[in-house]
């Protein structure tokens, strides 16, 4: 189960997000906005990242105007790795190398196409489980604790 929250800006293509997904048939809650009326990103980011963190969720897909503000703060949240995502070969790189647990889309940012194919790349891919790769996270993660 897959967690997806947006704020305004990012409302009308968390809408298309969700029929593609619901298409391929990802299993998938919307914890809101649920409208295109002004709202805080951080208040979604946090309740999403929270259910992610806690396992309620396998992963989590954020979208607001420039996915920035999500990102940030999802990634204040122990246990959380979001990348912001604009480009098809990050969203490979990112689960392949960081194993990230959320990822963020700018709505102003990347078209909706373009946007599908990163979700569903970022969805598809797997961890490499590389030692290497697996050290850099424990590193990334112990700074949560030090
Ligand atoms: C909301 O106006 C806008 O700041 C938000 O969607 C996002 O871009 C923040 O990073």
């Amino acid at each position: 189960m897959i967690v997806i929250a947006s704020d305004h800006g990012g409302y009308a293509l968390k809408q298309e997000l969700m029929a593609h997904l619901k298409e391929k048939g990802v299993e998938f809650e919307d914890i809101g906005t649920y409208s295109e009326a002004s709202c805080n990103y951080p208040e979604y980011a946090e309740r999403a990242a929270r259910g992610v963190a806690e396992g309620k969720y396998e992963k989590g897909i954020l979208v607001c105007g420039t996915g920035i503000g999500m990102s940030l703060a999802a990634n204040k949240i122990p246990g959380i790795r979001c990348a912001l995502l604009s480009d098809v070969m990050s969203a490979r790189l990112t689960r392949e190398h960081n194993d990230t647990n959320m990822m963020a889309l700018g709505a102003a940012v990347t078209g909706e196409m373009l946007a599908l194919e990163i979700v569903d790349v970022w969805l598809d891919t797997e961890f490499s489980h590389a030692e290497r790769h697996q050290r850099r996270i424990d590193k990334v993660m112990a700074y949560e604790h030090d």
